[in-house]
């Protein structure tokens, strides 16, 4: 039984089982795992310690159901995908309720994210309708050439904390629309949203009842044990990945038995530049979005906050006087916009990397403390001046709340420092200057480039990064087609 610190109202959204071959069961071992509020740290639930037999299980009934599946029209599978989709509307206030409950974050955040994972589903459902191939012209007299695309077979998704919901459906919708069967393995210390996410999948139509045994499955359970089984089993084709940069190249190695094509969604070091022309007040607005939400633990999150010297005492007042009135709190606290870190190895972190930069010679502007009166993992929203470029907060992904402010004189000194790391997922830059921000979206080595703006995730637009950030593309007209491979069929006899 889970218990939630809120009324769950649709109790059909609970289960601590994993879904496979339609059904809900327990690991075969009978071992289970806890799953704590990382607010509270109280205890909601066990999910089944699932291993390799459950792996090979869904895997097969994947590989079983993926003639039938992929003989739906497109159009079926978009209906399908629709009834899915407005069923999580339906839902949006449990889901973010149980989002809240084991990631921690504020509830508003929570329902934005719920929407976000929605807006997959939606997107992908339209896309799947447009997999279009193309006749090209004939290089031989009776001959044709025809290029169709195909669904690539069976999948397989790894899915991290930090967004329960929509890294859920950013890997599923496309799969499905494409015609492939998916096995998810969640997070173990978020597995309550995915399991209500396929509870409604299962009602939308993705049953046993309806023939659709093994379309969507959910592993929940032992990482490593299941991650081996799903890169080194031949059945599965293609794996989708958001997580760490360490584990991505585990998951690459492991593949490589069996030539799997791989998304990876990893690790970032994102810089966040304010040139001399920005507007000021924009640069910061985006400053606190981009740092700040989920508590900084997002792989898109400004890790890196370079100011140009003329604004850089004012950009500093202003942060600093925006970040310490965030409301921290448990994320059911009326208005809280910063809950806690996710668990202890975060808080560790965050901590370290603070003390480490102060080390290094920065100053504390705001924060830089934990805030212990309302629970182990909450860490004061923070703000670090002079931070030294060999301090961790430059040279590694923080994940938290923290913000370190370096100084900047010249355009191309910026460009080099943003572009020394090994990784490439987002980056930012404030600039009024139209030559200049066609020049730096050229010469910054990111998959992402927000320019004036500090989010940038959008269903519409294709997101991924480059170098040790990965590979693949999620979302727009790209994510669909990681799921599909490219057939050109020659055809000869032809008699005109
Ligand atoms: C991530 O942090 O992995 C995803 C962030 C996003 O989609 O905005």
């Amino acid at each position: 039984m889970t218990t939630y610190p809120v009324t769950i109202k649709n109790t059909e959204l609970l289960s601590e089982h994993g879904f496979i071959a339609g059904e809900w069961v327990e690991a075969h071992s009978k071992k289970t795992q806890p799953v704590h509020n990382p607010a509270t740290q109280k205890l909601i639930g066990s999910i089944p310690w699932m291993d390799q037999r459950e792996t090979k299980l869904a895997i097969e009934s994947a590989s079983k159901v993926l003639p039938h599946w992929k003989g739906h029209t497109a159009l079926e599978r978009a209906n399908m995908l629709m009834n899915w989709y407005r069923l999580i509307l339906a839902n949006e206030s449990d889901l973010a309720a149980i989002l809240t409950s084991e990631n921690g974050k504020p509830l508003a955040e929570a329902k934005g994210e719920i929407a976000y994972a929605a807006s997959f589903i939606r997107w992908f459902a339209e896309e799947g309708r447009r997999i279009y191939g193309r006749h090209v012209p004939h290089q031989k007299h009776g001959t044709r050439i025809m290029v169709i695309q195909q669904p690539i077979g069976v999948t397989f998704a790894i899915t991290p904390w930090n967004f329960p919901a929509a890294m859920v459906t950013r890997k599923l919708a496309p799969a499905l629309a494409a015609g492939c069967p998916m096995i998810v393995k969640c997070s173990e210390f978020t597995p309550y949203t995915a399991i209500a996410l396929i509870k409604l999948a299962e009602q939308a139509g993705f049953s046993k009842a309806n023939g659709l045994a093994g379309v969507i499955q959910l592993l929940t359970g032992d990482a490593v044990a299941i991650g081996k089984e799903a890169c080194t089993n031949p059945i599965v084709k293609k794996i989708s990945l958001t997580g760490s940069t360490r584990v991505g190249k585990i998951l690459m190695e492991q593949s490589a038995t069996t030539l799997k094509k791989l998304s990876l969604e990893l690790g970032g070091n994102a810089p966040f530049i304010v040139f001399e022309d920005a507007d000021l007040d924009k640069a910061v607005a985006g400053a606190l979005i981009c740092k700040y939400r989920n508590s900084g633990q997002t792989c898109v999150c400004a890790n890196r906050i370079f100011v140009h010297k003329k604004l850089y005492k004012d950009f500093i007042e202003k942060l600093t006087a925006a970040v310490s009135q965030f409301k921290v709190a448990d994320g059911f606290t009326p208005d809280a916009q910063i809950g806690p870190l996710i668990n202890d190895a975060a808080f560790t972190k965050v901590q370290h990397h603070v003390s480490d930069a102060t080390a290094h010679g920065a100053q504390i502007t705001t924060g830089g403390k934990p805030l212990a009166h309302l629970g182990k993992n909450f860490y004061a929203p923070t703000v670090l001046s002079n931070v030294s470029p060999d301090a961790l907060l430059n040279t590694e992904e923080t994940f938290g709340p923290v913000g370190g402010i370096i100084p900047f004189q010249t355009e191309a000194e910026v460009i080099a420092t943003a572009n020394n790391t090994p990784y490439g997922l987002a980056a930012y830059f404030y600039s009024r200057d139209v030559g200049r921000v066609w020049r730096v979206a050229e010469s910054i080595e990111a998959g992402i480039i927000g320019i004036n703006e500090g989010i940038i995730s959008y269903e519409t637009a294709p997101f991924g990064g480059i170098k040790e950030s990965g590979m693949g593309r999620e979302g727009a007209t790209e994510g669909i087609q990681e799921y599909l491979y490219t057939k050109y069929l020659l055809m000869g006899g032809i008699d005109t």
